[in-house]
């Protein structure tokens, strides 16, 4: 096991109706003042990262969003140590637009910038906005084409790169990202075509909600994989957290978030998500797998289980981490309330957890 503590990310509500695709009462809202105050909350909690989502239409419900790049530098500002993780999708962002606002931003906020390139799963957003839409493997082509173009503009002078996607000629910018070697790279996906970008460019490989045993597979995979190309990624996996004094009051919560959702609302997106991992040529990937239940947290958080007592939450932790986890990304159903709860309840639990581990291997 890592001796490293393992991270904790949360989701910021930037779109509507919460994380999960139901009717429940939910006590978060999507707008700034409540983010700011969100996010002043989680670093304080103990939270070392936040992840905007980035969509431009609706889907699932999610009627209204605040566009990613923007809300992250509104929390930077409200925020001293919070990182804060923008959503890029490519198509509607050129990497060379990335690359000077999120250069930018880094120099305003002390280096506290990353990003998440996300490859696309909506195609009906896509054709809503007029971007051609790409096959799954090309998408994934293009994400890497993506993170090599950021990575040159970022680290090198009179930076050249001829792509199939990209080219550059003789570009420097400046100023360059206040973090060296440059702001760290996050991807989010499942597919092969995603754990083979992640073991080539990527810092981190962030993937939904799975058992232990699914996300161990992709960690074992990722790792070779990252072993036989010289690089090295950290990986974060998704968890929707129902945390409660009782086993039993955590359990409620999810039968009534789920007897509640909309069905209509998960239908419809369980239908667009077939253009995710399903459609690529080995037909795995995000959602490829999922059930009417799993897809009402709309990255299968509930698969990962942290639904329970502090205690049974922070035992799981501790499991995701002995498998090769390095970051859980959280969401909440009362983002303000339960983060809060979450750091002053759980991490504490999880971080003894880590000492025991630390010291037993030790004496062993
Ligand atoms: C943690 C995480 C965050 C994501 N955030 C977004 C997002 O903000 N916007 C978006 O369009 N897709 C987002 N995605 C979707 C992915 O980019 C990708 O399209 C999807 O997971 C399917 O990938 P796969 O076919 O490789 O499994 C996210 C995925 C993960 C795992």
């Amino acid at each position: 096991m890592s001796q490293d503590n393992i991270k904790f990310a949360y989701w910021v509500p930037n779109v509507s109706g919460g994380l999960v695709v139901s009717k429940i009462e939910q006590r978060t809202s999507w707008d700034i003042d409540y983010n700011r105050k969100l996010a002043q909350i989680a670093e304080k909690a103990g939270f070392e990262y936040a992840l905007s989502q980035i969509r431009f239409t609706a889907g699932y419900g999610a009627e209204n969003q605040h566009e990613s790049v923007t809300i992250s530098h509104a929390l930077l500002a409200a925020t001293e140590k919070l990182k804060v993780i923008a959503a890029i999708l490519p198509g509607p962002w050129s990497p060379v637009l990335a690359a000077k606002q999120l250069a930018t931003i880094d120099q305003f906020t002390n280096g506290r910038v990353a990003v998440n390139i996300v490859s696309g799963w909506f195609k009906g957003e896509f054709r809503a906005i007029g971007e051609p839409w790409l096959d799954h493997d090309e998408r994934y082509r293009r994400s890497e084409e993506f993170i090599q173009a950021l990575k040159g503009i970022w680290t090198q002078d009179n930076f050249s790169f001829h792509g199939d996607f990209y080219r550059f000629h003789d570009y420097t910018l400046k100023p360059k990202p206040l973090q060296q070697p440059h702001p760290e790279i996050f991807q989010g996906g499942s597919s092969r075509a995603a754990r083979d970008m992640a073991s080539r460019v990527s810092d981190w490989y962030f993937t939904n909600g799975n058992t232990v045993e699914g996300i161990k597979a992709q960690v074992d995979d990722i790792r070779a994989k990252a072993a036989i190309n010289g690089h090295s990624v950290k990986v974060g996996v998704n968890a929707f957290v129902i945390a409660r004094e009782t086993e039993a009051e955590a359990r409620a919560v999810l039968q009534e978030i789920i007897a509640k959702a909309d069905p209509e609302a998960v239908n419809g997106f369980g239908s667009e998500a077939k253009n995710a991992g399903a459609s690529s040529p080995e037909g795995e990937g995000n959602w490829a797998k999922s059930t009417f239940e799993d897809l009402v947290q709309y990255n299968d958080g509930f698969k990962t289980n942290l639904i329970g007592t502090p205690k049974q939450i922070a035992e799981r932790i501790v499991a995701l981490k002995a498998v090769g986890v390095d970051l859980v990304l959280s969401g909440f159903l009362h983002f303000q309330e339960e983060v809060e709860y979450f750091g002053r309840k759980v991490l504490p639990l999880v971080r003894e957890l880590e000492r025991e581990a630390v010291a037993t291997k030790a004496v062993a």
